[in-house]
């Protein structure tokens, strides 16, 4: 058996690619090792979503390199995923060391690319396919990583062109995967042990729109997926909110799988940014969309993404960031300083960037919001009994505990007396904090 390492940044779809290149490695003899300096393969399977992260990744493969040049002349090193994609042969230019740089698009031809590069050929693999790669999926395993919660791509890519965002870029035009495969991969999950079945896409709320031959949307694809046998639990990330549909929302409350659980971006308070930002909503959309999924969805949480210093972003705009938060009662964000990417419309604002300082000091001030609404949001849940998903157990301040979630993906620990990983429990919530509740086992 060969060894291969690999590191991977980035969002969920970049792990689920990281799985499924594993489990093609492991049709040619590759398993995988922790260890890079074991390895006979390094790949890196990177994030371009910001600046930093780009970063990161050259600053790995760059270490790779030195490692190849002084000690291990033979080894491979792949540079993939979406950095990859949009900087294809420029790539060599930058990290001359690279044997392979593969993208987001062509990850199925893996194996034919390794064959190429045992002869010192540099291969780049990037076009843009804009199909998906179904066909040639179901001819390999997955390599998931074990835990209780599988991943499975229902979309790639995006058609909306935010303007500060790369990934449409990076990923290509959206395409629904095929139910059958969906279904199959989900079964496979579920005979493998997986508790948790979370379906992805950059916005999974579009899925079927695509499809010509059928009318076959996302409500469906949960009901079809909730008919199966078993207990388990099936989450759908991220949403785009003006694609939520009434039917999706009734979907969601009355299929017993399917959790209250909602991850809608707003990306800004301000209808003006929010219209400089190419969003299709201002914020009285958004507010009566999660206004309308809190009345029809008893203890649902809705989560949500926000970008600080967005080029002209003003003091006030930025302070109906804050206020759209708490009006919302928004339960958790995940939030980012603005950074400008290569092709994207924002980018070419340079007269509106906000300073460097200014823009951090937003994205502090947010970060506090997010912290203070998280801990109000988890007080609810204070004295309530709910079920929990347990996930992992793990050393916490000196004392183990079991940890998991709750239908509506809050985080619960347990105190420890075994390991109870994989098992739903019904927890009784003693207590919280900012980002966890404690509870004991009911
Ligand atoms: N499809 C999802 C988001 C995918 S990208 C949606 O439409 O909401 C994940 C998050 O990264 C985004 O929600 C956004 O908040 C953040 N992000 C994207 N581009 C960014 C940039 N140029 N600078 C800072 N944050 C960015
Ligand atoms: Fe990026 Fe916008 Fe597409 Fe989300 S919807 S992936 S933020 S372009
Ligand atoms: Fe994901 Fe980063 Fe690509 S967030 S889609 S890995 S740019």
């Amino acid at each position: 058996m060969k060894k291969v390492y690999i590191e991977t940044m980035g969002c969920q779809m970049n792990k689920s690619d990281t799985e499924r290149m594993l489990g093609m490695l492991s049709h040619f003899d590759y398993e995988e090792t922790q260890n890079p300096k074991e390895a006979d393969l390094l790949m890196i399977n990177t994030c371009s979503i910001r600046q930093l992260s780009e970063n990161k990744a050259f600053s790995a493969v760059g270490a790779w390199g030195k490692h190849k040049k002084q000690s291990k002349k033979d080894i491979k090193i792949g540079f993939c995923g979406c950095v990859a994609q949009q900087k294809a042969r420029e790539i060599f230019k930058r990290a001359p060391y690279v044997d392979f740089v593969l993208g987001t698009h062509k990850i199925y031809a893996l194996p034919e690319i390794l064959k190429r590069i045992q002869n010192g050929e540099k291969v780049c693999e990037c076009e843009e396919t804009n199909k998906t790669e179904d066909n040639k999926a179901k001819d390999y395993e997955i390599n998931r990583v074990k835990g209780v919660n599988a991943w499975i791509p229902i979309t790639e890519g995006c058609n909306n062109f935010c303007t500060y965002c790369i990934v449409p870029y990076t990923r290509g035009r959206e395409r629904s995967r095929l139910p059958e495969i969906i279904i199959k991969e989900v079964k496979d999950a579920l005979n493998a042990g997986f508790k948790e079945i979370t379906l992805l896409g950059q916005n999974v709320d579009s899925y079927g729109k695509d499809f010509k031959d059928k009318n076959y949307r996302l409500a469906q694809l949960l009901t079809d997926l909730n008919a199966l046998e078993g207990n388990f639990r099936i989450r759908f990330v991220t949403s785009y909110p003006t694609d939520i549909t009434d039917e999706l929302i009734e979907t969601a409350r009355d299929l017993d799988k399917v959790c209250e659980y909602f991850h809608i971006p707003m990306q800004s308070g301000s209808s003006r940014v929010l219209k400089a930002m190419n969003r299709r909503y201002d914020r009285e959309t958004y507010a009566k969309i999660v206004e309308k999924i809190r009345k029809m969805v008893p203890d649902v949480t809705i989560t949500s993404d926000f970008i600080a210093g967005f080029p002209g972003e003003t003091e006030e705009e930025f302070e109906e960031t804050l206020t759209a938060i708490d009006e919302f009662e928004l339960d958790y964000s995940n939030v980012a300083a603005y950074s400008p990417r290569e092709k994207t419309v924002a980018a070419k604002w340079t007269d509106k960037f906000i300073p460097e300082d200014i823009k951090d000091e937003r994205f502090q001030r947010l970060n506090k919001k997010v912290q203070e609404n998280c801990l109000k949001s988890n007080k609810k849940y204070v004295g309530r009994t709910m079920e929990v998903l347990v996930e992992s157990f793990y050393n916490h301040k000196g004392k183990k505990v079991n940890t998991g979630k709750t239908r509506n993906f809050k985080t619960v620990h347990i105190p420890y007396d075994q390991d109870l990983t994989g098992q739903f429990v019904n927890v009784k919530i003693t207590g919280t904090k900012t980002w966890y509740l404690k509870g004991e086992i009911d």
